[in-house]
């Protein structure tokens, strides 16, 4: 949610403030400003509401002058989306950009209001930039300023801020929000995350909570200096980034989502081999620094990685015996749960920045329990407070519907079941490396689905109008459907549902008629029969059915349903029920994204949506 950028360079820096921005974009957000110091002495800025074109056509025909500027991309939370309300914030004195959240904003308010401050926007930063302004007036330098007014302010945030008559100083803060500096010798930048960076910098350096970072460039030198929460100058490590243009560009692609998808046989294969070895099947750091000692497993999530913790629930009861706990983390944190000291916590989140994630694990660190974080972003919030990280090895995923890391977390998930299973010795030696072997060969069979996405483009175009859809499954496969229909309602702006096929006839059946597309997940498994009942009940009450099975399992459909046809029998290559889903993941990606696709909806910013949910 919201995107920060800023940059102190010895040439004018508007242009790459904006193609910073463009970078930032897949955070999502509703407006977008930048601010410079032109002539080195006052801020400018222009600012947009909608998408960053507007901004960008502003700025061409209004341009902005000035070595120094920071940017954002607005997601909004205090204010309506207008131009008044996005950022940067700025009067004569300060200019400030701001991700996060003033808690006593109002409050502040008030007090500023009777001190004579005059608020030009409804947003909770503009007290930021007053308290500031204030400080400056009665004296305080820019650096003290800001170290007296993060005093002040409670929540969580991240914050940069440029000065009138301060040609080379950019003030950058974290409390709560990540953000990390760029490095050059002769220039600074400070983003959201090293994407917006990538271009121009190799050496990074990440702030810490409560971290204040001067940034000044002087007669062509940089220096940065860093204090921390007391005050206190402290070194933070400069660390060299593998976040490239390339690793973050479309390709052929039409879309980040599409490129993201067909990523997902080297992006499972990457994880799986990162915690496994091939030839012995031994397990890697971290997976043998897990605690052994532990009654029972609870994993908190919010959104796509709560469905993948929901598959985990299945396999670990399933083959490792393990009673297993899954937690939606706004839920969990605000509920009395109990800790009993016997449970290991598993958070999964693939921006490692979810705040009710991340603030559910500092609830569980409180009772002293053992956590561990399945992330993407190693540098995250989440990950820097866990007991033991987990990345999922997918790089960085730009689209904002999670799909590659998804199945990564799967991945792991399934890992981390075998892992389990071998320690406990629940499961037969043989029946393992049975499972093994299906996980180390599942992004082959995933790339052999790959081949064939033209039957997904064509069941769109019977489903891209409809209004609502159903998506049922059993077992390991019910929460794909949830993840599945929770992928269509995001892209396609379609209400789509998630149901176990055996709740069916306790209340959706009665939505069903013609003009219902129903989307079943049938793998010939152990329940297969089962859900081929449900399929027979709905087709004779006129549903579209769509189902994915294995050719067995089709031929046995087109045996039992001779005469009412499914809209479609689309036959995934065959695999055992521990990794189908893996695999069944994949179709229902492909039927989101061509859905969308046919839609015309914005696929890799769907409206309202951010990739990282860094407030409630
Ligand atoms: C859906 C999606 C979201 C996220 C959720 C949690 O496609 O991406 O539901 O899964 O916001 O985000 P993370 O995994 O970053 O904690």
């Amino acid at each position: 949610m919201c995107g920060i950028i800023g940059i102190i360079s010895q040439t004018n820096v508007s242009e790459r403030l904006l193609d910073g921005l463009k970078r930032l974009e897949y955070r999502g957000y509703d407006s977008a400003g930048i601010a410079t110091l032109f002539d080195g002495h006052s801020i400018d800025r222009r600012r947009a509401e909608g998408k960053l074109e507007n901004l960008i056509a502003l700025v061409g025909r209004n341009p902005l002058e000035g070595t120094i500027g920071i940017g954002h991309t607005r997601w909004a939370t205090h204010g309506h989306v207008t131009e008044n309300n996005a950022h940067p914030m700025a009067n004569t004195i300060v200019s400030v950009v701001h991700n996060g959240i003033i808690e006593n904003f109002a409050t502040l308010k008030e007090a500023l209001q009777a001190k004579g401050c005059v608020f030009t926007s409804d947003t909770d930063t503009e007290v930021v930039m007053h308290l500031v302004s204030e400080a400056i007036k009665e004296g305080f330098s820019p650096l003290a300023a800001v170290q007296h007014t993060l005093t002040i302010v409670k929540g969580a945030f991240a914050l940069a801020f440029i000065f009138s008559d301060h040609p080379d100083l950019l003030i950058a803060a974290r409390k709560g929000s990540p953000l990390v500096l760029g490095i050059t010798e002769n220039e600074l930048f400070v983003g959201s995350d090293a994407i917006a960076l990538a271009p121009w910098v190799r050496t990074v350096c990440y702030l810490e909570e409560g971290d204040i970072a001067a940034l000044t460039v002087k007669d062509g030198k940089s220096n940065v200096i860093i204090l921390n929460e007391s005050g206190a100058t402290v070194q933070r490590p400069f660390r060299q980034t593998n976040i490239t243009t390339d690793s973050i560009s479309k390709g052929d692609y039409t879309h980040y989502m599409l490129k993201e998808i067909f990523e997902q046989p080297q992006t499972i294969s990457d994880t799986v081999q990162s915690l496994i070895s091939l030839e012995d099947t031994s397990f890697h750091a971290p997976l043998l620094a897990i605690p052994t000692t532990f009654d029972h497993i609870r994993i908190i999530a919010c959104g796509t990685s709560f469905y993948a913790g929901y598959v985990a629930k299945y396999w670990f009861e399933k083959w490792a015996h393990i009673r297993t706990e899954v937690e939606i983390a706004s839920e969990f944190r605000y509920r009395s749960p109990v800790f009993d000291g016997k449970t290991l916590n598993i958070f999964i989140s693939q921006s490692g920045e979810t705040i009710d994630t991340l603030s559910a694990l500092l609830l569980v660190k409180s009772k002293n329990e053992p956590t561990i974080a399945i992330v993407n972003v190693p540098e995250s919030s989440i990950a820097r407070e866990a007991d033991l990280v987990i990345q999922t090895m997918v790089g960085p995923e730009i689209g904002v519907a999670s799909t590659k890391a998804f199945t990564a977390q799967l991945a792991i998930l399934a890992t981390l079941c075998l892992k389990f299973a071998k320690d406990k010795q629940t499961i037969a030696p043989d029946e393992w490396k049975h499972y093994f072997e299906s996980l180390i060969h599942i992004p082959s069979v995933i790339s052999e689905l790959l081949r064939n996405d033209d039957v997904y483009q064509q069941l769109a175009t019977h489903i891209y109008h409809v209004q609502h859809a159903l998506y049922l499954g059993r077992g390991l496969n019910f929460p794909i459907a949830l993840e599945g229909a929770l992928k269509l309602k995001e892209i396609s702006y379609i209400h789509a549902e998630g149901y176990p096929a055996g709740e069916l006839k306790h209340g959706p059946i009665a939505l069903i008629d013609h003009t219902m597309p129903v989307i079943v997940l049938a793998p010939d498994d152990e329940w297969f029969d089962k859900t081929l009942s449900n399929i027979q009940e709905i087709l004779v009450r006129g549903a579209k059915v769509i189902v994915f099975t294995s050719k067995e399992g089709a031929d046995k459909i087109a045996k039992q349903t001779k005469g009412i046809p499914c809209l479609g029998v689309v036959i995934l290559p065959k695999t055992n029920s521990f990794t189908t889903p893996l695999l069944y993941t994949v179709p229902l990606q492909l039927l989101a994204y061509y859905t969308a696709y046919a839609k015309g909806t914005d696929v890799d910013q769907p409206r309202n949506l951010a990739k990282s949910v860094t407030v409630e």
